[in-house]
Formats: C-alpha cells, sequence, structure tokens
C-alpha cells in the first residue's frame, strides 16, 4: 500500500490562523516562486503544461490576489557596424622599439626571438570606441505574447499549488529554440552581430495589496515541421574548391606576417589547387537521428603542395542577415566578411565513446577513419589521403539534437558538412619561411633524425601511445604540422523539421495566427501576431560595444590575460539576452513528471470539485 506523505498539509493548518499581512506590512515582504512544466510546441499541436506557485513565508499565503501565465516569443538582435564613410587608423610601427622587460619574462617572446617589431595600437584600440566611427544598436521583438488567469479570487498558498494549462499552436512554424552562446570578449569588440531567441512562461503575480510582480518560470522550445516533399533520397553531388582558413583579425600586422613569408617561399600560384567532389548517397536533406552517409573525393593539380589527410564534420552555422543588412545599407559593405563570428563551445562528459573509432580495425572500413570530437552534437571523420586513395568514405551520425534550418527575424540556422584538408609542403619551403620571419635555430623545430630514419614496426609502436592514433596505424611525424597549410570547403545540408503531411506557414509570412494559452481546451481564433520591437536605450548598448578597457595589441593583452582584477571588472552592462534560456526548461520537467507517474513515484489526486489539480508524492513500498 502507498503512504501519501502529509506533512505539509498538517504544517499548513498550524499556521493557517496567522496567514495574513498585518496592517504595517505589504506584500514586499512576501517571496514567491513559480515553475512550469509543459510539453514542446509545434504546428497544430496542443500542448500541455501546470503551473506550480509556492509562496515562502506563512503570513503571505493568503496575499496574493491573482495569478495569470503568459508564454512568449522573445527575439533579440545586436549590431556594431562602421559608420558610412569612416576610416579605421592604421597600426603604425612605433618609435619604440624595446620590448617591456616583464613580457620577456613571461616568455612572451616563446624561445627569445629578438627581430619582432613592436607596433603602436594606440589609435587603432581608440577608434574601436569612438561614436563617430561605430553605429551600435539593440533591439528586443516580441513575435507574441499570450496570458490566461490560472489562479484567481485570492487563493490560499499554505502549500504549494499546481494547476493545468494548454497552448494551442495554429499550423504555422516558428524558429526552434536553442542554446546560444555569447562571445564574452576581454578585448575590444570590432564589427559584431548577435542575435538570440526563446520562449518564455512568465508568472503574473497579483497581490492584494495592488503590487505586481513578473516571475520567470521557464522556458520552452518549438519543433517546426517540413513537409514530406523534402524527405527525398535522391544522391546529392557537389564539387567545391578548398581555400585557406583564415583566423579572426586578419588585417592586423601581427597576423599577417606569417602568411607573407609563405607567399616568398610558397608562392599561392605553383601550389596544387584541390577540389573535393562530395557524394551523399540519400541526398542533402536530411533527417535527425539517421547517419549521413557519403564520399569525399580530392582531385589535385600538380604543384608544390600535397594532401595529407581530411576530415568531414557536421556543424550548425548562423547568420545574421538582420545586422548584415544593416550594416551594408548603412555604409559598411565589408561587414559580412570581416565579421569574426564564433561557432559552437564543446562540452562533453570524459568518455571513450568519442574514440571507438580508434578501435576500429581495418577490414571493418576500407578508409580507417577516426573521430576525436568530444562534442556529439558535431560529429566528425577523418581519414588519411594518398595519391592511391585520393578519396574518404564516411557515415556520420546525426544528432536528434540537430537544430532544423530555419531563418528567423534576426537570425538563420543552415548546416553543412564542413571539409578540412591537411596538405604539406617541403622542408627547404618550411626553413625557408622560417627565414623570412626572422625566427633563429631554437623556434625552428627541426625533425629528429629518428623521425625520418624510423620503420613502419616502430612508427606503429609509437602510435599506441598516441591518443588519436588508430590502433594499428603508423604514428604521423610530430613535426608535421610545421610544414602544414589548411583548408575548408563547405557542402550545404538541410535538416529537416519533424516530417509532415500537413504544410505549415513560415511566421514571419504576413497575416500568420499566433500560438494562444488556455486554461481548458476550447474552440479557439488564434489571435493574428502582432510583434513589437523595443529598442535598447543606446547608452546601454553602447556600453556593452563600444568598451574602452581592452586592446588588439597582443603584447598588452598578454598582460590582460593574467589581470585577474581586470577579469572581474567587467561586464557592469546588462545584457538584454542574458536571460533567455536560463532557468529551467519546462520540457524537461514536464518528462520528469511523465516518467515519475509510470514509475509510480507521483500520483495526481483532484481536488475541491476539479478546481486545483494536485499532486501529492507517494512513497512506494
Ligand atoms: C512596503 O513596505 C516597504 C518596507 O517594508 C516599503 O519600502 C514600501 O514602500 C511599502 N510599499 C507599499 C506599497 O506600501
Ligand atoms: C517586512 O519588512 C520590513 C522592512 O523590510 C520589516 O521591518 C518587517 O519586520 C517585515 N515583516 C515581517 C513580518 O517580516
Ligand atoms: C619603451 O622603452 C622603455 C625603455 O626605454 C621600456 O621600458 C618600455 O617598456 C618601452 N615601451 C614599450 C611600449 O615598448
Ligand atoms: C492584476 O493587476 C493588474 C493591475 O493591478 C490588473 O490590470 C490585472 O487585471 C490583474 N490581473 C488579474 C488576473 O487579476
Ligand atoms: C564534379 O566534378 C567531376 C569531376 O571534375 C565531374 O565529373 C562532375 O560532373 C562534377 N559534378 C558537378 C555536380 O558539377
Ligand atoms: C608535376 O610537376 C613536376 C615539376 O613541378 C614534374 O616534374 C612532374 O613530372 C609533374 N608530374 C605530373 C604527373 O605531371
Ligand atoms: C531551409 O529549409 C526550408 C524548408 O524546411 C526551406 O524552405 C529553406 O529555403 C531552407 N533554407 C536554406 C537556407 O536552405
Ligand atoms: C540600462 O542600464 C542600466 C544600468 O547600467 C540598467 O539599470 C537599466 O535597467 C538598463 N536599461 C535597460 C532598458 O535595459
Ligand atoms: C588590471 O586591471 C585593472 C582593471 O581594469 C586595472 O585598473 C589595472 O591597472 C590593471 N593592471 C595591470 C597591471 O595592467
Amino acid at each position: 500500500m502507498p503512504k501519501i506523505i502529509l506533512a505539509t498539509i498538517f504544517l499548513a493548518a498550524a499556521v493557517a490562523a496567522s496567514g495574513s499581512l498585518s496592517h504595517h506590512d505589504n506584500s514586499s515582504n512576501c517571496t514567491v516562486q513559480a515553475w512550469v512544466r509543459a510539453e514542446d510546441l509545434a504546428p497544430e499541436r496542443v500542448s500541455h503544461g501546470e503551473l506550480r506557485i509556492k509562496v515562502l513565508q506563512a503570513h503571505c499565503a493568503n496575499s496574493i490576489a491573482s495569478v495569470a501565465l503568459r508564454l512568449q516569443l522573445n527575439e533579440f538582435g545586436e549590431v556594431k557596424h562602421l559608420r558610412e564613410g569612416a576610416v579605421i587608423p592604421e597600426i603604425q610601427k612605433s618609435d619604440n622599439q624595446t620590448l617591456p622587460d616583464d613580457l620577456i619574462s613571461m616568455g612572451f617572446w616563446g624561445g627569445g626571438s629578438t627581430n619582432e617589431v613592436v607596433y603602436d595600437y594606440g589609435p587603432y584600440d581608440r577608434a574601436m570606441s569612438d561614436p563617430a566611427l561605430w553605429v551600435v544598436k539593440a533591439e528586443e521583438r516580441t513575435a507574441w505574447s499570450t496570458e490566461t488567469t490560472l489562479f484567481e479570487n485570492n487563493p490560499s498558498f499554505f502549500r504549494p499549488l499546481v494547476k493545468p494549462f494548454i497552448v494551442a499552436s495554429p499550423a504555422v512554424n516558428y524558429p526552434p529554440s536553442f542554446t546560444n552562446y555569447r562571445h564574452n570578449s576581454f578585448d575590444l569588440i570590432q564589427r559584431h552581430a548577435y542575435s538570440d531567441l526563446g520562449y518564455h512562461y512568465i508568472a503574473v503575480v497579483n497581490f492584494t495589496d495592488g503590487r505586481t510582480v513578473d516571475l520567470r518560470a521557464g522556458y520552452t522550445t518549438f519543433l517546426p515541421t517540413s513537409p514530406k516533399a523534402l524527405a527525398t533520397t535522391t544522391p546529392f553531388t557537389w564539387n567545391t574548391t578548398f581555400s585557406e582558413t583564415e583566423g579572426c583579425h586578419k588585417d592586423l600586422p601581427q597576423t599577417q606576417k606569417m602568411p607573407s613569408g609563405r607567399e616568398r617561399c610558397l608562392p599561392a600560384d605553383l601550389r596544387s589547387v584541390f577540389i573535393a567532389e562530395v557524394t551523399l548517397e540519400d541526398g542533402n536533406a536530411i533527417q535527425r537521428g539517421k547517419p549521413l552517409k557519403g564520399r569525399v573525393a580530392i582531385h589535385a593539380t600538380n604543384g608544390s603542395t600535397k594532401m595529407s589527410d581530411v576530415s568531414v564534420s557536421f556543424t550548425n552555422t548562423k547568420h545574421q542577415p538582420w545586422a548584415v543588412d544593416r550594416a551594408t545599407t548603412s555604409g559598411d559593405p565589408d561587414f559580412d566578411g570581416l565579421l569574426c563570428q564564433w561557432s559552437g563551445m564543446s562540452s562533453g562528459i570524459i568518455s571513450v565513446d568519442p574514440f571507438s573509432i580508434v578501435f576500429k580495425k581495418k577490414d571493418d572500413d576500407d578508409s580507417s577513419v577516426w573521430s576525436y570530437d568530444y562534442d556529439s552534437r558535431y560529429p566528425s571523420r577523418r581519414g588519411p589521403l594518398t595519391a592511391a586513395k585520393p578519396y574518404l568514405d564516411f557515415e556520420l551520425p546525426i544528432p536528434t539534437t540537430a537544430v532544423p534550418n530555419f531563418s528567423s527575424y534576426y537570425s538563420s540556422i543552415e548546416a553543412v558538412l564542413e571539409l578540412s584538408l591537411s596538405v604539406i609542403y617541403s622542408r627547404d619551403a618550411a626553413d625557408c619561411i622560417s627565414g623570412a620571419n626572422g625566427l633563429n635555430k631554437y623556434d625552428t623545430f627541426e625533425e629528429p633524425e629518428d623521425e625520418r630514419t624510423a620503420d613502419d614496426v616502430s612508427k606503429t609502436e609509437d602510435g599506441l601511445w598516441e591518443s588519436y592514433i588508430a590502433v594499428g596505424e603508423p604514428i604521423q611525424s610530430q613535426m608535421l604540422w610545421r610544414r602544414m597549410l589548411h583548408f575548408k570547403a563547405t557542402v550545404p545540408l538541410v535538416v529537416l523539421g519533424d516530417i509532415s503531411e500537413r504544410p505549415a506557414q513560415h511566421y514571419l509570412t504576413p497575416g500568420q495566427p499566433s500560438p494562444i494559452i488556455l486554461v481548458s481546451p476550447a474552440d479557439v481564433v488564434f489571435p493574428p501576431v502582432r510583434p513589437v520591437i523595443t529598442e535598447e536605450p543606446l547608452v546601454n548598448t553602447s556600453e556593452r560595444l563600444m568598451r574602452t578597457d581592452g586592446t588588439f595589441d597582443p603584447i598588452q593583452s598578454h598582460r590582460n590575460f593574467w589581470n585577474h582584477t581586470r577579469l572581474f571588472t567587467q561586464d557592469k552592462a546588462p545584457d538584454p539576452a542574458a536571460h533567455y534560456n536560463r532557468g529551467n526548461y519546462a520540457g524537461l520537467l514536464w518528462k520528469k513528471k511523465v516518467v515519475s507517474e509510470e514509475r509510480g513515484i507521483l500520483s495526481t489526486i483532484v481536488q475541491g470539485e476539479g478546481k486545483d489539480s494536485q499532486h501529492r508524492f507517494v512513497v512506494t513500498p
């Protein structure tokens, strides 16, 4: 027999007599908490959910007049672009070419090369926060908002109360929501774009003394659908030429030095050109949870570089059409090309699972591919290329959590197959580049004698002592990276949403209806979306994007990196999107309810003629 725990009910009865605010108190003394657990939203779906309200102080139990629940879709966009005609000062060679002593002792020059040029970044850095040069703008768009009263007539909160509700959605595709990472720059910000969106549940608590507070009660997401017609399986081929990967801040002198030495010793027009021919067996429209199978074959011209290996990885790319459009139409035509995008951050538990490919036998798969991606959201495969086998066959697991491609108001999400190609050049060219960059003998990482002469058996034994080498594969030269170039190419993919027989309209198509929150099922007329855009006060946007306390100077940056005072005194400016998708995900709490009911941990009882649905914990013997 299950035993019902009644302790909270007894406690509630004991304090019931004192459960109201005395005349000199008011509701600011009361702490109220709100939670929502609910199913995800989707086109033409009725999603069930429950709101829970808890009042912490017994004397506040009767001080709530009513509680309404609001659900809204918020979108955020932010941009920093160059004003029309604005010119950023060039970084000049510094008059003082003496390196500061503290940086030499910090080992900043890694080995003691002394012919490093010192630049004066002052004017360039100051330009980054000059309002005469930059335009900043941030705004929040509430696409729709729906609200219903769930508790009314001064209910008694001696114990937490739970109330069911439903959200009915029309046949419209609203954007999927996912976790975004804002790049918290410790330094100055150049061209910049950021966007986010979130579906927020907000409990609107009305106290008996007339005070109203909004409490964040959780977030949810929307699962857009794709028409069945897109789920085809026609093979897809794509030819693309590899280009060299360029890091951020390619216009800064310190990052330019390497390529110029390289250009002299390894002229671009004498290098080989590499073209990838990618075949995807079942097309480029992919369903989440199903593998992506294909082959990448590399065609190379005869030149000074030789292909070494290739990797393919599934990645989501986020574009910022709103910011790019604003910038390019307001006088910053280079904005998109110079935007330094920050792709996803990796996270995952430590396990041998991501290394499973290392243990694959050669006969399992002729291309002896391996993967070392910790983050299963971005699966990848990698394999060596030779003249005899200039291709890689791959099968990438596409995570069930992959974000369907979708264009929202401020951003668009697309998926790509990213190809990374490593190519090798000669020792002579490598020595020439080292010389051109003024590196001395300590900086030129000579390949040790044993690496040049070692046989396959000892290289294979060495391979067992390296994490990323497949069992039975010879180790690669430790110093090969010194003679490598890295190229990238991409193949467009379309990640499909849940396949639906009935087409849903895109939410930005004019005249679309919006979801509605209800106490109980009813025939409803969906209200039209009425977006409201609120611009952030310029002073707040400026404080976030026009910071004055950083530098692009690698010397100073190195100092700042070690300055812990600096680390803790920054980010005073509030971030309007910081609360997006923070707190509880309503879908996770809903699943906990479903699972606990399945396991008999939670049973539902209905109190007071079906008015307040209550859950009690039941301890099973
Ligand atoms: C409620 O009480 C606080 C102090 O406890 C006071 O600061 C506040 O002004 C009062 N508000 C109202 C509406 O009386
Ligand atoms: C309510 O707050 C006021 C001021 O913060 C305090 O003086 C008063 O004692 C509080 N009342 C209760 C019941 O805690
Ligand atoms: C300029 O030279 C002095 C030595 O005369 C040195 O201490 C200082 O660090 C140098 N400043 C810069 C910015 O390099
Ligand atoms: C809550 O209070 C506000 C303002 O006091 C009022 O406009 C609103 O109708 C109230 N909501 C409910 C559900 O009573
Ligand atoms: C890709 O290139 C190969 C070899 O050059 C060619 O046979 C094929 O037709 C090309 N495919 C496409 C889609 O252009
Ligand atoms: C590639 O070019 C080199 C000279 O750069 C030449 O010696 C060699 O024969 C060429 N190979 C082919 C296959 O054309
Ligand atoms: C993404 O997929 C949708 C269909 O789901 C399609 O309408 C849209 O054009 C695609 N966008 C891109 C950029 O491929
Ligand atoms: C602007 O920033 C100030 C603090 O710097 C903050 O108190 C205020 O709420 C912000 N305004 C908006 C609309 O975010
Ligand atoms: C460290 O940072 C703080 C705060 O930005 C600054 O006041 C201080 O001068 C810095 N110290 C050094 C050594 O750069």
